[in-house]
């Protein structure tokens, strides 16, 4: 399939201010993209557009709250204020929460999850898309392999990212006549702010220690953001990460077995986690 570069193509991207969206936003610049750069943290957000500038691509730092709908509204309609047209949408910006279901003190934590990365997806997809519709553009949603295969100590993180993939999939049927394609990107580990942002049952952040569960193999956020683009770019379905594919098959196959794997493997990174390691 020939490739379609992003030269001058008008690209919203939410959770832009650091790990895989920062990463997009800066490959994408190299591409001489138009950026419209989405999260909360204005001066990481600005020296993110500030760095796209300097490789070319045109980029504004729009600061938004994905939980506030009205937010997403301004946000769209900013970028194509600048713009003039939308050509992709890419919901990333993410959160979740570490700790067993029962032991959640209130519901609070788990509806901010969903908020995030359910909600926050839906506001953003739902103003971008008659514009989307429009460019015969493309919409992607950064997942998780946690939204195709559950993990336990997860359940607001697993429940917001199967959401989002049924959203998505759901989107891609009712707009494949509008062109619009719609692509789902389930990483596995990657080397971000991710996990030192994972907030326990008390809602504190993990910190630095969050960052013992990497290795010198786990996948970078540059490597994720090139995966993520060439899949954007060729309009796939879903991309699956790590050990996704396999571990699919025999959730479809042995289910049995695939959630003992899967909380073998789960509590082996938490006990490698409590372990003393330098950060990455
Ligand atoms: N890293 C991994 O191992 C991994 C694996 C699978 C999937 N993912 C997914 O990848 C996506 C990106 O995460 P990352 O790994 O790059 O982690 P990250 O570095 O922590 O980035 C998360 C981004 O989301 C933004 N964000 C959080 N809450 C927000 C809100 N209410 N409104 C707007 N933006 C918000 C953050 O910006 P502000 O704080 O400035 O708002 C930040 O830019 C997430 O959806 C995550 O679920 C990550």
């Amino acid at each position: 399939m020939a490739s379609t570069r992003f030269t001058q193509q008008a690209v919203i991207i939410t959770g832009a201010s650091s790990g895989i969206g920062e990463a997009l936003a800066l490959r994408l610049a190299d591409e001489g993209a138009w950026l419209g750069l989405a999260a909360r943290r204005a001066d990481r957000l600005e020296a993110v557009a500030d760095a796209c500038r300097q490789r070319g691509g045109r980029a504004i730092a729009i600061p938004t709250d994905v939980t506030d709908e009205g937010a997403c509204r301004a946000l769209v309609e900013h970028a194509l204020a600048e713009y003039g047209r939308i050509d992709m949408l890419v919901n990333n910006a993410g959160l979740s929460v570490v700790a067993k279901f029962s032991d959640f003190h209130d519901l609070g934590l788990f509806r901010r999850v969903m908020d995030v990365n359910f909600y926050g997806a839906l506001h953003c997809t739902y103003y971008a898309l008659p514009h989307l519709m429009k460019s015969r553009g493309r919409l992607v949603n950064t997942s998780s392999l946690g939204g195709k295969l559950a993990i336990p100590y997860n359940s607001c993180y697993v429940a917001s990212k199967f959401a989002l993939g049924g959203l998505s999939d759901s989107l891609r049927l009712e707009l494949a006549d509008a062109g619009v394609s719609v692509t789902v990107i389930c990483p596995y580990w990657v080397v971000t702010e991710f996990h030192e942002h994972y907030l326990d049952r008390d809602g504190r952040p993990k910190g630095p220690a969050g960052r013992k569960l990497y290795t010198k193999r786990t996948m970078t956020a540059d490597q994720c953001a090139r995966i993520t683009l060439e899949a954007a770019r060729r309009r796939r379905r879903q991309v699956l990460m790590g050990p996704g594919q396999p571990a699919i098959w025999l959730q479809a196959f042995a289910p049995g077995l695939a959630d003992r794997v899967i909380e073998a493997t789960f509590m082996r990174s938490l006990r490698r986690r409590s372990q003393p390691r330098p950060s990455v």
